[in-house]
């Protein structure tokens, strides 16, 4: 297993691109299920994530032809197995996108249940009890979620309990090839969510609605093939923005879109950085100032997303004054805190809420990841800690992050990554 050694004390300062968004590739490749010809997809990001999702595309007999810019031509034509087995589902959650399709397509789909999650419990109900109002027979068996639909779904007004981002989305999916009009109220407002529309509606379906808590799916007979570009990454973006103000450093972010991260500019403002953004670029200076501490709670878009909170987190550990951060997505997500405390924070959790008093620099030590986000948080970490800070089990890291040493490097860290 890779790990990243980090000597801190560098302030970043350069410029950087961003990639293609993960959470926006992942229900896109899925969508191609739904299509009967060829759908090419663009700008995807070069992840682990991403390549679990074609190898299990692959697994399923669908042909897919990737070039060396990361283009990816999908053709479902070739469908054997309507499957996701278990040895994937469990390297990747998001594998639960393939259900809506599979069934709305082919009227069969058995999908692996996905299992614990180290960020919290991640049912997935809302998926099964939306399609089951759709007309889905749903069985759960030895693990396996078994679903078919004796004709075609049909449409249903569907209110979820709770924001899922996954959710909508598959039940978005099978709704564009359902009988009839789906309404999905309460539903998730991601941007990641309205690429997803974006790309449908191109391949013929007819989405209303995407982007507000109430989305309008007609159902059509048929989707067709189409290219689609994926929006820029988010969250990446939102995840150097931080690791440049944590280290009073200045940057510069380009193909991105400034537009989807107003509650994280609003932040970063808020700890005294200087931002200035044009129509797919971010410059954050902080003059060499050490940021203030920020209080913020996650909600689900537009507000803070749970994904940027413990690279917040982070920046807290070495900023002036206390930030009080509040968890509301996830029941878990704190386990980078205890890393962070290791190497000298000073971080109380109460509940879903960490207070964080800043200190002036953190100490180096041996951290492990535990998830995607939580390893970035670290990597920030060892970006303002004094000595090499080691950060293991990086695999986590490679799941959301393109290139994360290559770009920091680029930024004038010192990161290197060596094979365990
Ligand atoms: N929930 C339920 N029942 C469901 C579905 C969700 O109770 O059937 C609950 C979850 O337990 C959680 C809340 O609803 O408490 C929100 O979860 P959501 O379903 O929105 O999460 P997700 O769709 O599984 C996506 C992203 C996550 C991101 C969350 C929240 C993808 C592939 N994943 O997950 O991204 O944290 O939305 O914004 O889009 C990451 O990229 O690191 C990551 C974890």
């Amino acid at each position: 297993m890779d790990r990243l050694i980090i000597t801190g004390g560098n302030r970043l300062d350069g410029d950087i691109r961003i990639s293609g968004s993960k959470n926006s590739s992942l229900p896109i490749l899925a969508a191609t299920l739904l299509a009967e010809q060829p759908v090419t997809i663009g700008n995807l990001p070069h992840l682990q994530d991403v390549t679990t999702l074609i190898e299990l595309l692959g697994r399923m007999g669908v042909q897919l032809v990737i070039d060396d810019r990361m283009q990816v031509e999908v053709d479902v034509s070739t469908i054997q197995e309507f499957q996701a087995p278990y040895e994937l589902v469990k390297t990747m959650r998001a594998s639960i996108l393939v259900l809506g399709p599979l069934l709305a397509h082919f009227g069969k789909a058995v999908v692996s249940l996905p299992g614990g999650c180290a960020i919290g419990s991640r049912p997935v109900d809302l998926h099964l009890r939306g399609l089951k109002a759709m007309g889905a027979d749903i069985d759960v068996v030895d693990g396996y979620i078994h679903a078919s639909v004796k004709k075609r779904l049909h449409g249903a007004r569907l209110v979820l309990d709770t924001v899922t981002v996954t959710g909508t989305e598959n039940l978005m999916m099978a709704a564009a090839l359902a009988d009839g009009v789906t309404y999905i109220e309460n539903a998730a407002r991601e941007p990641e969510v309205v690429d997803l529309a974006n790309c449908l509606n191109k391949m013929g379906a007819n989405i209303t609605g995407a982007g507000t808590d109430t989305i309008t799916i007609e159902g059509v007979e048929t989707l067709n093939g189409t290219n689609h570009q994926v929006i820029p990454d988010r969250i990446e973006t939102g995840t150097y923005l931080i690791a440049a103000a944590a280290t009073r450093g200045r940057i510069k972010v380009k193909d991105t879109d400034p537009t989807l991260l107003d509650a994280v500019l609003q932040k970063l403002g808020e700890a005294g950085a200087d931002i200035t953004q044009g129509e797919n670029w971010i410059e954050l200076d902080m003059h060499g100032e050490r940021p203030k501490a920020v209080s913020l709670k996650t909600a689900p878009y537009p507000a803070l997303p749970t994904d940027m909170q413990a690279q917040f987190t982070a920046m807290n550990t070495v900023a002036e004054g206390t930030g009080v951060i509040t968890e509301t997505v996830f029941e878990n997500r704190f386990m980078h805190v205890q890393e962070m405390n290791r190497m000298g924070a000073n971080i109380d959790v109460q509940g879903n809420t960490a207070i964080c008093q800043g200190v002036d620099h953190l100490k180096a030590a041996p951290v492990m990841a535990t998830d995607l986000r939580a390893s970035a948080s670290l990597v920030i970490a060892g970006l303002v800690a004094e000595g090499d800070t080691c950060v293991d089990r990086i695999y986590h890291i490679d799941r959301g992050y393109e290139c994360i040493e290559e770009k920091l490097q680029l930024l004038g860290a010192s990161i290197r990554r060596v094979p365990a």
